[in-house]
């Protein structure tokens, strides 16, 4: 224990070093740069992301976003990601811990794995907030993310709109991580519209398969495997989020399927926005992860003070962590339906910029949308 301290002690001296000298613009992260230098007596903070495989999103919009807005509350950000390795995410931890950084945020690959980082974190008195992801049966007192089952419902309601009328529709879903409890809100979301009308015959389900680690590739390679097991028939696809949409479709393509079978999404990422407007995919859920990246970064800032009156003022939701049977308090932001008519509204947002939505194959829409 006590070498513990003395370690904690010594990275806590190095910090400071790094942060005084100045020349390191991205404070010692290994390049999350902004290029914005961290302000003077800025408070060091660890951020560990999940993967890179499963979504643009981590590195496309959470680190620069995370990054940004640490930087404005005053904070200097390390930002790392396991690249969906359970080892790596724990020896990043174990880095920032012993660097002294006052305050840790991850979005884990498991629940398993990121309750056990939070416990050797709080053995150390830092505090951790469960960024995106609720690591069941942990133990971090915060939890900022999105209203994971409303993101389920929107992809469960789009998918029904768009089969509307086509009885006995069948429908392949291709779900999230078993080891991500986002996977299992996302699937109660969706089954809260879709089971009453599986029950009642309207659509007809062929199979549900979670996807490890969310991988892409293999939840393509998985879909096909079910698409050919059944006929190469499909009416619309469940795909919880817009890379898993992405390698579906692909196999559409490969089928002549694409554009008539209606896939669902996660994210708005550039590429998903682009199927939309190709029409191959029929909706993604907008998640503005600048809103995530700012709660967080506002949380952390009290937290990293020991001012828990101003952290609880930001976390004035909950959630129930449902294995270590404990309320979570929360912040909890708004998921946004996307079909082709609100593709504008993301990019009016400023998340994705027109020239990464408008290429050769979707100018007539943006043209016809009015998206420039
Ligand atoms: C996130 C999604 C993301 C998925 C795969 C989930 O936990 O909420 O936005 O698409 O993980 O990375």
């Amino acid at each position: 224990m006590r070498i513990q301290k003395a370690a904690v002690a010594v990275g806590l001296g190095l910090a400071l070093t790094l942060t005084g000298c100045g020349a390191n613009s991205s404070g010692g992260s290994g390049g999350s740069g902004s290029g914005t230098a961290p302000a003077e007596g800025a408070v060091k903070v660890g951020v560990i992301l999940p993967e890179t495989d499963s979504s643009a999103r981590w590195e496309g919009f959470d680190k620069p976003m995370l990054d940004k807005a640490m930087r404005a509350a005053g904070l200097d950000p390390d930002i790392q990601n396991a690249q969906g390795d359970e080892q790596k995410f724990s020896t990043l931890a174990d880095g920032m811990i012993s660097s002294g950084v006052k305050v840790l945020v991850i979005a884990s690959i498991s629940s398993d794995g990121g309750s056990a980082v939070a416990a050797k974190a709080k053995a150390q008195g830092i505090p951790v907030i469960d960024y995106d992801r609720l690591n069941l049966g942990g133990s971090s007192e915060y939890y900022v993310s999105f209203d994971n089952e409303k993101v389920g419902s929107l992809q469960g309601q789009g998918l029904a709109q768009a089969l509307k009328g086509k009885a006995g529709a069948q429908v392949i879903e291709i779900e999230g991580a078993p080891t991500d409890n986002n996977a299992t809100l996302f699937y109660n979301g969706q089954q809260s519209v879709l089971k009453p009308l599986y029950t009642a015959g309207t659509l007809k389900l062929v199979r549900s398969q979670p996807i490890e680690k969310w991988d892409n590739q293999i939840g393509g390679q998985t879909f096909e495997q079910i698409l050919t097991a059944n006929g190469q028939k499909v009416d619309g696809v469940v795909a919880a989020n817009d890379g898993l949409a992405g390698a579906i479709i692909t196999v559409l393509q490969k089928y002549s399927l694409n554009g008539k079978v209606p896939v669902t999404g996660q994210d708005a990422t550039a590429d998903g926005l682009q199927a939309i407007l190709r029409g191959d995919q029929y909706m993604t859920v907008f998640k503005p992860i600048n809103e995530e990246a700012d709660a967080t970064a506002k949380l952390a800032a009290a937290l990293a003070k020991g001012d828990k009156a101003a952290a609880d003022a930001i976390a004035t939701g909950s959630v129930q962590d449902t294995k270590a049977n404990r309320t979570v308090k929360s912040v909890l932001l708004t998921p946004q339906l996307i079909t082709k008519d609100k593709v504008k509204t993301v990019i009016d947002a400023g998340f994705v910029k027109a020239s990464e939505v408008c290429v050769a194959a979707t100018q007539p829409a943006c043209d016809q949308l009015g998206i420039k």
